[in-house]
């Protein structure tokens, strides 16, 4: 076709274009989303709303209470919903599925991590399921250096004096541990595994050696050498665990693997709490069997004040605040509506997660 009059051709997109926009949303405006926390990035949220009809639980999805009582309201909430915004401290269980009913195609969870969701049950509802990997990586990644730094320098006992106003400076009290000339074995190459790396490049790390099902190419351009757990457990000084929790992870660390540690190792998690063994990791810490550990993950979340991990001068505890910078959780909000986005127009999700 020869366009005589560009003019008219413009006029008609400039006419057409947002008609077939505003039919399209309209379409999807009757499809009901429900957002599983008070807290959600407003990035994600204005997504939402601009697609579909946002129901938002007015509860924080956080602590025993605040679990039980968004708990509650989501159960009253999520029937008749399409999609789920799915924040990782709540599962999704066959419960919530029942209730949510047959019309449900996506839950979308705001965490890379997925083990909070019964994949048997979303596979046999044919349920589709994305989850939020790489836009975290970075922040998950410099949250483990800060704990490989908080267990080697003794961040614990050395705050604590701050506390109580006694500094020992001493060369006995507060010595730790370096970076420099170490060996960094981790856990699982993935995402935040090669971040890892990556942010370690300035630390003059001696050597890195990295495990999980087989070699990836990005172990070569990083330097890494592939070995099997054993090796990089008996041969390194930090070991960062930065693989997802299944059945095959769970209680990886245990009293078995610590018994093959260095005497200065140093436990870096990143993942689940549940790839380690807390009640061996507390022996290998109380007995000084290994030098100290650093935890961004625990079981249970929140770990109780009066829970005897929290007795130990080695171990540094952070509060799973892996992802927790304002740009990385606003950056996961928006790719968790834009999966919802996909999964309700017919379109591929960004970030599946194979069922
Ligand atoms: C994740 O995304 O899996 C982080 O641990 C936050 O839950």
């Amino acid at each position: 076709m020869i366009v005589h009059n560009v003019g008219v051709v413009v006029a008609l997109v400039g006419v057409l274009l947002p008609v077939s926009c505003v039919a399209h949303s309209t379409m999807t405006k009757n499809l009901k989303v429900l957002v599983s926390s008070k807290d959600f990035p407003p990035a994600g949220l204005k997504v939402l709303q601009e697609h579909f009809t946002v129901v938002q639980t007015k509860y924080l999805n956080f602590g025993e209470e605040g679990r039980t009582l968004a708990k509650d309201d989501l159960l009253k909430l999520i029937p008749g919903s399409s999609a789920l915004i799915w924040s990782s401290n709540l599962a999704i269980s066959k419960e919530l599925l029942d209730k949510a009913g047959p019309q449900l195609k996506l839950v979308a969870t705001v965490s890379a991590g997925y083990n909070h969701c019964n994949l048997d049950e979303l596979r046999a509802r044919g349920i589709k399921l994305s989850n939020t990997p790489n836009v975290l990586s970075s922040a998950v990644a410099e949250i483990a250096i800060g704990l490989m730094l908080g267990a080697a320098r003794r961040f614990t006992e050395n705050l604590a004096q701050v506390h109580r106003g006694e500094w020992e400076i001493g060369f006995d009290k507060v010595l730790g541990q370096d970076i420099r000339g170490s060996t960094v074995g981790i856990v699982g190459l993935g995402g935040i595994g090669q971040a890892v790396v990556r942010r370690l490049a300035g630390f003059e790390v001696a050597k890195f050696l990295y495990t999980g099902h087989r070699e990836k190419p990005e172990g070569k351009e990083l330097g890494a050498e592939f070995v099997n757990l054993d090796t990089l457990l008996t041969q390194s000084d930090f070991i960062v665990l930065a693989v997802p929790l299944t059945n095959e992870t769970k209680h990886m660390i245990n009293k078995d693997t610590l018994g093959k540690m260095k005497s200065n190792a140093i436990v870096i998690n990143v993942g689940r709490g549940d790839l380690v063994d807390q009640e061996a990791l507390y022996d290998a810490l109380k007995n000084k069997q290994i030098y100290a550990a650093g935890l961004d993950v625990t079981t249970p979340e929140p770990l109780p004040r009066d829970h005897k991990l929290l007795t130990l001068p080695n171990l540094f505890v952070l509060p799973h605040i892996g992802s927790a910078t304002v740009r990385t959780r606003s950056d996961m909000g928006v790719l968790a509506a834009n999966n919802v986005v996909n999964a309700l127009t017919g379109k591929a999700l960004i970030t599946p997660v194979n069922l």
